[in-house]
């Protein structure tokens, strides 16, 4: 491919979602978990972002709208994303976020990028292993010119472990639609029709691989954008977590967490004998290494740190102690196990439900959660607390806990939804801004259209029912759907401060 995209696929835009793990809130707290020093941001701190390849820009909107402090920058070099993430902005009267169009590559070249003030978080999502090197190499100088000692970068990408099966199918699905020819949604189709033919036909390196098959299952429903942006760039290459981190030396970035919370407790993540070679190991990188190993993961989501200060175990309690959760799911939704790298955690009923519990009610510091008297398990954890309740979806952090909805954020959920509403399905999660907590909260497409309607006055199920305009043969499922919208996800999102 060729143009201005440097072989990254720019005829196809992206789709529209919203990734919590962008979230500096999120970021600053799986980093503590790791054991650094990061300062988890308050409700008042004027905190500066910025989003890398940010696409339509869904994630900063949503985190501009629910912290109107906080100064949200957004770079793609994809114009027909940047026009429309400004007029959205715009629309929602959002004043906190700057989208620029601008290329990692030559970032130096443009002057909104050069005068980007230093940050305090950073993240790019779904980025590092889709760009050509030289692309890379400009995030690189980008981060060290402006990640401030002590910030936090977020970076999602393609790891080697999970990928290594998969690498040649990658490279038969771009070659496949290279000469197939066309737009790139349709030459990741072509490439996918191809290596189902060569599965068809007992293809030695295809068929009869476990790991090929349940991923082409996986992608059969994946969206054709999707996959253009996951096949179609030249230079897709996953990495190991050490190689990025060689490379994020050129920043002075050092590897401390996995994003996801759950995957900084070696326990959740592998079995006890696997666990005895991970110890086994001081240094982190060899660990991870261990841990990418047994663990089926492709996608690797990690926080590096500019200026590691590690704390000790007693401060990360003390710290996570006085984080604040609200419940953003129905209390009903506890599940008894959660699923977990190593397979199913079980949670404990009689440590997880008076807790869940107690959310019902608002929001609750964690060092007040695991002081409730009818609470039986371990007190001294809140670092599992929070991670196996993230991990099970049913709490966000809260940073400005029992404070009103904020303006900005409602506006910004009505005006999203009647631009939503208006393009249609979307398979990704999005977002309701949410002002108390400072984390927007993850919700189906269907979620936000039901609070939008509902604000509008239609509060009853028939009349929210015919507002969704449900297939015909669906009726019965989304009258079900408006229902636990109206007697569970709707108390649940008022009482986080996102209604
Ligand atoms: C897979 S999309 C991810 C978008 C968004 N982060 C998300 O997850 O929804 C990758 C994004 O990076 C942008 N991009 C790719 N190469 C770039 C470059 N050299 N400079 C700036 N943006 C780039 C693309 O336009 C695209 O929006």
């Amino acid at each position: 491919m060729s143009g201005w995209g440097g072989g990254y696929v720019t005829d196809i835009p992206y789709s529209i979602g919203w990734y919590r793990n962008q979230s500096p809130v999120r970021m600053a707290i799986a980093a503590v978990i790791g054991g650094a020093e990061a300062q988890i941001p308050t409700g008042d701190d004027t905190i500066a972002m910025l989003e890398l390849g940010c696409g339509y820009g869904l994630t900063s909107l949503a985190l501009a709208a629910s912290n109107p402090n906080w100064k949200v920058y957004a770079v793609d070099f994809n114009p027909a994303h940047i026009a429309v993430a400004r007029e959205w902005a715009a629309e929602a009267g959002l004043t906190n976020i700057t989208f620029i169009e601008g290329d990692f590559s030559t970032w130096e070249d443009d002057p909104a990028m050069r005068g980007l003030p230093a940050m305090d978080f950073v993240t790019l999502h779904g980025i590092w292993t889709w760009i050509p090197p030289v692309a890379q190499a400009g995030i690189v100088r980008l981060l060290a010119a402006k990640v401030r000692p002590g910030g936090l970068v977020h970076i999602s990408y393609n790891a080697i472990s999970g990928w290594t099966e998969m690498i040649p199918v990658a490279r038969l699905i771009r070659e496949a639609g290279r000469r197939a020819g066309g737009a790139s949604d349709h030459r990741a189709s072509e490439g996918m029709k191809l290596v189902r033919e060569l599965i068809a036909a007992d293809a030695h390196s295809l068929a009869g691989n476990r790991t090929v098959s349940s991923r082409m299952e996986m992608l059969g429903e994946a969206n054709t954008t999707y996959l253009a942006h996951e096949f179609m760039n030249e230079h897709w290459a996953p990495v190991f977590l050490s190689d990025l981190q060689e490379t994020l030396a050129g920043a002075k970035l050092e590897w401390v967490a996995a994003s996801e919370m759950t995957e900084n407790f070696p326990e959740l993540v592998m079995s006890e004998k696997q666990r005895e070679i991970f110890h086994r190991y001081p240094d982190r990188m060899m660990q991870e290494l261990v841990k990418d190993l047994c663990t089926p993961r492709s996608l690797r989501s990690d926080i590096f740190v500019r200026g590691a200060n590690r704390i000790r175990p007693h401060e990360r309690t003390q710290i996570l102690m006085d984080v604040a959760l609200a419940l953003v799911k129905p209390p009903g939704d506890l599940p008894k196990t959660l699923n977990v790298a190593a397979g199913q955690a079980e949670l404990n009923p009689e440590f997880y439900e008076p807790i869940v519990r107690a959310l019902s009610t608002r929001p609750w510091r964690v060092r007040d959660l695991l002081a409730l008297p009818n609470v039986i398990g371990r007190r001294d954890n809140p670092a599992e607390l929070i991670a196996i309740l993230s991990g099970a979806d049913m709490v966000e952090p809260a940073i400005r806990p029992m404070t009103a909805p904020g303006a900005e954020a409602i506006r910004f959920n009505m005006v999203t939804a009647r631009r939503l509403i208006r393009k249609g399905a979307s398979n990704s999660m999005v977002a309701l801004a949410c002002r108390p907590t400072g984390m927007p909260i993850a919700t189906p497409l269907v979620g936000l259209a039901l609070v939008y309607h509902y604000e509008n006055g239609i509060t009853d199920v028939e009349g929210l029912l015919e507002a969704i305009e449900p297939p015909e043969d669906r009726i019965d499922d989304a009258r079900k759907v408006v229902i636990a919208f109206l007697e569970r996800h709707l108390p649940a999102w008022r009482l986080a401060g996102a209604v």
